[in-house]
């Protein structure tokens, strides 16, 4: 045997296993929330949030990417600062439910920026309902009026539950109005949140529940132009949490409760295209929950004053709760790595993977001829 086939490693090793990145299924997840409990799961979640979105111009920016087809849509959601990147795959398709599928199913990766090495795969169907109603809860804590006590929820389909609690833990929310075009789902939430301390009050009508509410959260599917909540319906010092008009063509409030408001949106150029101000002239004033949060520019302006958060999701929240997720999962133990990179001795023998051992030792002894 001379040097060189001495020299030669074989390409493939098992040990450095910590550098591949940690897979969270939604089992994992599952477990996860329910060792943390709920509540400080959202705690958590909006920290994480408000401590990212106050750190706003350090994130590199974008719309997210969205393929359409007639039933639905298929996103994928990047954003880094200087030491991660995240994306996140989502899709919405309302008809799904109806074939035994959630309507919105998503899974994302967190990854360092120095290497661009996988840190964190992870399902985040589970971990998008928490941040949605996380970063609900605390648009509304800064834009509701503080006393605010009643919620409409409009729209009790997978993410009802997560925004009804998010709203109770930040908010101080002791009443839900519920109203949703399939009663079962309203019967489903009845009994998910029957202990909750929450007073569950079941109406007829969108109209019947908004009635009397401080807050309007609207977080319906469906691929249409619906006008869920009109003008009509508006009380002085409401605060609409107006969650479902989150795409192309799906919106949830009619033109003039817009125009009678004051609008709050996460990142304005996908606002624009998604949000419920798709309806609106290109220049209708809002303001982005970032500045609020920083104090640069106020949030409500009176007691009296309407004003809607119209969300539809941005990567920086998902960017936060996949941080959240991470370190949670590492200080429980749970995930395992997944043997997702190829782990080689020399980074450039790529193509030594491929070979059979008696094959790379060939290969070595012929380079060595
Ligand atoms: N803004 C965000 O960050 C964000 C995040 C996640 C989901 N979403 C959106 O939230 C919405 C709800 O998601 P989900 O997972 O709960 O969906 P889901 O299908 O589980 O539930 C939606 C519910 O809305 C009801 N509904 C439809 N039209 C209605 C109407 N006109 N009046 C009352 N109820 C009506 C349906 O019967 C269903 O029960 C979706 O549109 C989704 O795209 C937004």
């Amino acid at each position: 045997m001379n040097r060189l086939s001495k020299a030669l490693p074989s390409p493939l090793t098992t040990t450095p296993l910590a550098t591949q990145p940690l897979y969270l299924s939604a089992t994992d997840a599952v477990t996860l929330v329910r060792r943390l409990g709920l509540k400080h799961c959202i705690e958590g979640m909006a920290q994480h949030i408000r401590a990212d979105f106050l750190r706003w111009p350090d994130f590199d920016k974008s719309a997210r990417v969205a393929h359409h087809s007639q039933v639905g849509v298929i996103e994928l959601m990047p954003i880094s600062d200087d030491t991660a990147y995240s994306f996140k795959y989502v899709n919405g398709h309302p008809q799904n439910t109806a074939i035994g599928l959630p309507t919105v199913m998503a899974f994302g990766v967190l990854a360092d920026v120095a290497t661009g090495l996988p840190t964190l795969v992870s399902e985040l169907t589970l971990t998008t309902a928490l941040r949605t109603a996380a970063t609900s809860a605390l648009a509304a804590q800064n834009l509701a009026r503080p006393n605010s006590r009643v919620m409409a929820l409009i729209g009790n389909g997978a993410q009802s539950e997560f925004q009804a609690l998010a709203f109770q833990h930040l908010q101080g929310i002791n009443t839900l109005r519920l109203f949703d075009i399939d009663p079962l789902a309203t019967t489903k939430l009845v009994a998910n949140l029957s202990h909750s301390g929450l007073k569950l009050q079941v109406c007829a009508s969108t109209a019947e529940a908004v009635q009397g509410a401080d807050i309007v959260t609207t977080v319906t599917a469906d691929k249409a132009c619906a006008t869920i909540v009109t003008a009509d319906m508006l009380e002085p010092g409401m605060h609409i949490n107006a969650v479902g008009g989150d795409c192309p063509g799906k919106t949830e409030l009619a033109a003039d409760v817009l125009e009678m408001s004051k609008v709050f949106v996460e990142f304005t150029p996908q606002t624009r295209i998604e949000g419920d101000i798709q309806q609106m002239p290109a220049d209708f004033a809002v303001t982005e929950l970032w500045e609020v949060l920083r104090g640069t520019r106020p949030g409500r302006d009176s007691d009296t004053q309407i004003t809607v958060f119209d969300s539809v999701g941005f990567a920086l929240e998902d960017f936060a709760a996949l941080r959240f997720m991470h370190s949670a999962a590492l200080k429980l133990g749970l995930g395992e790595r997944l043997a997702l990179i190829p782990q080689m001795v020399d980074p450039k023998n790529l193509f030594g993977t491929l070979l059979t051992s008696s094959r790379c030792t060939a290969a070595s002894a012929q380079l060595s001829e």
